[in-house]
C-alpha cells in the first residue's frame, strides 16, 4: 500500500516525506499540494456555539456526522485499493449530473423500471393498496414517486436521503403537487445507524425503493439492507423494490460509460466532493473514469485511475498512487432473480410478486411482510 496516515501535528514538509517518490512535475505539484495542508487542520466550521440547547445539539451532531464522513474517508484511502464509498457521489452536482445519466440513451435502468411501472401499474396498485404511509429510501428528486402518489394517495409520504438539501427541495415540490398528502424528509446515512421520526406512524408503510440502488451493496450488506426494511414494517407493511438483472456485458459497460462523458463527469466529481468534506486535494484532472464488469462477482464497477503518478494529501495524511493505480467508487451488483428472491426470503419476506420487462433486464418486486 502506497500511504501514510500521519499523527496529529506530524504532518510532511517538503524534502522529508517519508517514502520513496516518484518523480515528475505532477508529483512536484502533490507535494507542494500536500505541504500546503499542514497549515490547515481537520474542518470545523468557525461559528459562534449557539446559545439555544436544541441548536447546541444539532450542530454538535453535524459536526460528529461530519467527522465521522472523514474518518470513513481516511480508512477507504488507505486501504490497499483505495475506496471511496458511492454515497460521496451525492453533492449538489452529483445529484444534477445522476440526473442527467437517467436521461441518457445507454442508461437503460431508470427508462426499463419506468416502462415496467407504467405497464403494470394496475396490477401493482392492487398488490400494494391500501398504503397509508409510502417511504422512499434514495428518494433524490422524488420523480419516481410521483406515480405512487397519484396511484395510491397515501397519507403521508417521507423522503429518506443523504442529500439532505437536494431531498428537502424535492419534498417540498411534492407536498405542493400532491396536497393534502403530508410529506416530510429524512437525511439519514443507510450505512450508519439511522432510523425514521417516531412519529412516523408504523401500520400501512410501503417502502419503495427503486433504482436498483440496492446493488451498490455487496450481498452481505444488502442482507442486512433488506433485514433493516424488514425491522421498519408491521406485518401489514410491503417493500417494492427495482433491482437490475445480469444481462449481456457489453450493454452493462455502456450504461456506466456512456458516450458523452456524462457518467466519467459523475465519477470524476466524487473527488470534488471527497475535497470539501475531507479538505483534501484530489486534481481532477489527475484521474480517469473507469466501468468494469467482474464476472465472478456480478457487478459493474467504477474505478477512477491516476494517470500519472500523484500524491494526494489530507490533513493528517496523505497517499501516493502510482501511475495506473485506482480508486474503487461504486459496485452495482446484478443479482439474478431467484438469488434475490432468496435474499428477500431470508429477510422475512413472505409474498413476493414480480414484474419485468420483455428482455429481462430488470424486474420491480412487491414483497410484502
Ligand atoms: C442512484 S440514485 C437513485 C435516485 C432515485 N431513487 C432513482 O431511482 O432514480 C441513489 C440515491 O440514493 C442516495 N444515497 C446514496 N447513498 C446513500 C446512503 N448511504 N444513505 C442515504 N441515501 C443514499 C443518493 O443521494 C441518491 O439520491
Amino acid at each position: 500500500m502506497d500511504g501514510v496516515s500521519m499523527p496529529e501535528n506530524q504532518f510532511p514538509r517538503a524534502g522529508r516525506l517519508p517514502l520513496p517518490l516518484p518523480s515528475g512535475r505532477f508529483v512536484q505539484r502533490s507535494i507542494a499540494r500536500a505541504c500546503r495542508q499542514t497549515l490547515q487542520t481537520e474542518s470545523e466550521p468557525a461559528v459562534s456555539a449557539p446559545k439555544n440547547p436544541g441548536s447546541r445539539r444539532r450542530l454538535e451532531s453535524q459536526r460528529e456526522t461530519q467527522r465521522a464522513l472523514q474518518r470513513e474517508l481516511r480508512q477507504g484511502l488507505m486501504q490497499p485499493v483505495a475506496q471511496i464509498s458511492p454515497k460521496f457521489f451525492y453533492d449538489e452536482r452529483g445529484c444534477a449530473l445522476f440526473e442527467q445519466i437517467t436521461r441518457l440513451p445507454e442508461y437503460y435502468p431508470t427508462r426499463t423500471e419506468d416502462a415496467i411501472m407504467a405497464r403494470y401499474e394496475q396490477a401493482m396498485v392492487e398488490a400494494m393498496a391500501p398504503c397509508q404511509v409510502l417511504i422512499e429510501l434514495g428518494a433524490g428528486n422524488c420523480e419516481k414517486v410521483r406515480r405512487l402518489c397519484r396511484s395510491l394517495a397515501p397519507r403521508q409520504f417521507v423522503g429518506v436521503d443523504i442529500a439532505a438539501d437536494f431531498l428537502a427541495r424535492s419534498v417540498q415540490r411534492l407536498e405542493q403537487d400532491f396536497a393534502p398528502m403530508a410529506a416530510r424528509a429524512v437525511a439519514a446515512d443507510f450505512t450508519q445507524d439511522w432510523a425514521l421520526p417516531a412519529d412516523v406512524p408504523r401500520a400501512g408503510r410501503l417502502l419503495f425503493y427503486p433504482g436498483s440502488s440496492i446493488g451498490n451493496f455487496d450481498p452481505d450488506q444488502a442482507q442486512r439492507m433488506l433485514a433493516r426494511m424488514r425491522g421498519l414494517l408491521g406485518d401489514d407493511g410491503a417493500l417494492l423494490i427495482g433491482i437490475d438483472l445480469p444481462k449481456p456485458r457489453e450493454v452493462l459497460i455502456a450504461a456506466y460509460d456512456d458516450a458523452q462523458g456524462v457518467t466519467a463527469a459523475f465519477n470524476s466529481n466524487a473527488l470534488q466532493h471527497v475535497n470539501s468534506v475531507l479538505g483534501s486535494d484530489f486534481d481532477l484532472q489527475d484521474w480517469a473514469h473507469e466501468a468494469r464488469f467482474d464476472t465472478s462477482c456480478s457487478r459493474v464497477e467504477m474505478h477512477l485511475r491516476a494517470l500519472r503518478p500523484v500524491i494526494v494529501g489530507w490533513p493528517q495524511g496523505l497517499r501516493q498512487f502510482a501511475e495506473g493505480e485506482t480508486i474503487h467508487t461504486e459496485n452495482s451488483y446484478k443479482y439474478p432473480l431467484g438469488e434475490f428472491l432468496g435474499m428477500l426470503s431470508r429477510a422475512g419476506f413472505d409474498r413476493k410478486r414480480v414484474w419485468t420487462d420483455a428482455q429481462n433486464w430488470y424486474a420491480v418486486i412487491h414483497a410484502h411482510a
